[in-house]
This record gives C-alpha cells, structure tokens and sequence, in this order.
C-alpha cells in the first residue's frame, strides 16, 4: 500500500516530529527559510495530511487548492486562531493542535515577565548601561508577589501552571475569570471572579486566553483604567486580546506600574515603536514554548495528531 503524502510547512520543524511522521508517511518539506502563503498554495495540491509549523492562515481558499484528498491538518501550536475551524469541520477535515505539552514553558516565561516586570529589571539594566546606577534607598524599588494579589485571565492548562508555580512566592490570594467557574480553580483555591472584579483587585493581572471574537481587543482603556496604579500586567496568551495603543497610554501615563508581554500587536512589534522605548515594558519575541524539550513534545504530538487522523483514530488533542 501507498504511503500517505504529508506536506510540512517549514524545513526547521523540530526532528522528533519529522522523525516520526517520516517512520509512517511520505513526507515533503516546504523549502525556503521563510515560505510565503503563494508558495504554500502552490505546493498543497494533492496531500493527504498538512502540519502546520507556523502559523499559516488556512481558510477556504487553501482548503479549495488543497484539495478533495486532504484528511487531517494538524497545527504545531496551542494557538489556532490561523485555522478557519469552520470551514475545516464543514468539509470533514479532522484538525487538530498540541495544547497542555507547552503548559509548563509558557508558565515559565509567564514568571519571568512578571519577576522582570515587577522587579524594574530592565529599567536597571539601562541604567547600568547609561553608568547612572547607584545603590540609593529609594531607587528602582518594585512590587511585592509576596502577599499579593494575582488574578488571571483565562484558567486553562497554562494558567492552571502559572498558579502552581506562583504558590511557592507565597502570594496571598488567586483569582481567575472566564466563561465559568472550574474544578481546576477549585483545586487550586483559586476564586472565581468578574473580569472587573479580577482588574480592581489584582497586584498581577495575568492573561493567558485565546484569541476569540470574545477576547479580541478585551484590554482597552477601560480595562487599564480599572487596575490598580501598582498593577504589573503580563500577557502570554495573544497580542490582540491587548490594545497596544491603550497599553501604551496606561504606561506613559503611570496608570499600572508595568507590563511584560512575549505576544503584542503586530508580532513582532517595530523596532522603533514607543513602546519599546519605556522603561517599565518588558517585551519577548513570543518565546513561551520555545524549550527544546517542548517544541520537540510539540512537533510529536502534531505527527501523532496526523498518524491516528489518517490511520481513522481519534486525534491526540482534536479541535
Ligand atoms: C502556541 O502554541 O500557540 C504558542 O503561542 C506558540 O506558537
């Protein structure tokens, strides 16, 4: 019997992946460093399955070129606002993504925002950098986790590890908002609160939601005008759930003490854009999952995802 056909969309797509699909399918790698959607659409004709190592838009005209063959398509992210999911469904095409394996790497980065961004720790290197740092009483003081209050925006798997993590730095109380209460919320003692209880109350305001219709652009001036003037504001979710512009203004205008973000609107954010140039933004290219370990776990499970699509079992992490 013929091997399946399975496209990749990127020639650096982490080897335990590759590795896997290649044991199985006949696999062709998209070439270039950076494939454009033409070069995408050109090559996706005739594919049994197509996994997806970047974030490649696909809605109907993709699925059109693609053509009646194709099965499976399979997302090496968490993140699946790229993916017309209706469209998708609609022709009966099984999708899937590889959620919960980078849980613990965003949690990570989600901390090292926060202790950054709470800590001033790029105000001080700059002033390190200028030779203007001395050790004064009154300098470069930050805001407390210990004791804390810290609420966050969206407890699915990589909020979940965000609290567990944060127990340790002895915060006082977690609060979470969402559609719903949760088990998991529960679990953890965390309260369930309104999203306009969670900006009044929280020290930390942590948003690690999917970008959804609900949550495109959910952090207006309004929002920040909510927080605290002491609230430091992390995002590890999505830049567009975050107006930049309003985040920008809460900034200039000491209206939260400070923000760390690894996703921002646009992705990546210019390199002479204002905010870039205030000493209260900590700012990551989007490096949440970017551990060896979990890009390769990541890769894995979008191949499983492709290999039980194809072989007419349920996907690893369907959508
Ligand atoms: C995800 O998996 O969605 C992360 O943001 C990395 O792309």
């Amino acid at each position: 019997m013929s091997k399946w056909k399975v496209l990749v969309t990127r020639h650096d797509t982490p080897p335990a992946g590759l590795n896997l699909l290649q044991s199985r399918c006949d696999v062709t790698i998209l070439p270039g460093e950076a494939p454009t959607r033409a070069d995408l659409l050109q090559a996706i004709p005739g594919y049994d399955a197509i996994f997806l190592s970047s974030h490649s838009i696909v809605d109907a005209e993709l699925l059109d070129i693609a053509g009646y063959k194709l099965k499976v398509i399979s997302t090496m992210s968490a993140g699946y606002e790229h993916l017309d999911l209706a469209e998708i469904k609609r022709r009966g095409i099984k999708v899937g993504h590889t959620p919960v394996v980078l849980s613990a790497a965003v949690a990570e980065i989600a901390i090292l925002l926060l202790l950054n961004a709470a800590r001033r720790a790029h105000e001080g290197r700059l002033l390190l950098e200028a030779g203007q740092c001395q050790s004064k009483p009154m300098s470069l003081l930050g805001q407390d986790i210990r004791g804390s209050t810290v609420g966050i925006v969206g407890l699915g798997s990589i909020g979940a590890e965000i609290v567990k993590r944060l127990v340790s730095f002895q915060v006082e109380n977690f609060v979470y908002t969402g559609h719903a209460r949760k088990k998991i919320g529960d679990d953890l003692g965390a309260k369930f609160v309104t999203l306009d209880e969670l900006l009044k109350m929280s020290d930390f305001i942590i948003v690690a939601t999917p970008l959804t219709n609900e949550t495109h652009g959910l952090f207006d001036d309004a929002a920040f005008d909510k927080m605290k003037k002491t609230a430091v504001f992390v995002n590890i979710g999505r830049g567009p759930v975050v107006q930049t512009d309003a985040l920008l203004r809460a900034l200039k205008q000491e209206k939260i003490f400070a923000a760390g973000l690894d996703v921002v609107d646009p992705e990546p954010l210019p390199k002479n854009h204002e905010l870039l140039k205030l000493p209260n933004f900590e700012i990551l290219p989007h490096l949440g999952s970017a551990t060896v370990k979990t890009r390769n776990d990541m890769a894995t499970v979008a191949a499983q995802n492709i290999i039980n699509g194809l072989d007419g079992k349920s996907l690893v992490y369907p959508l």
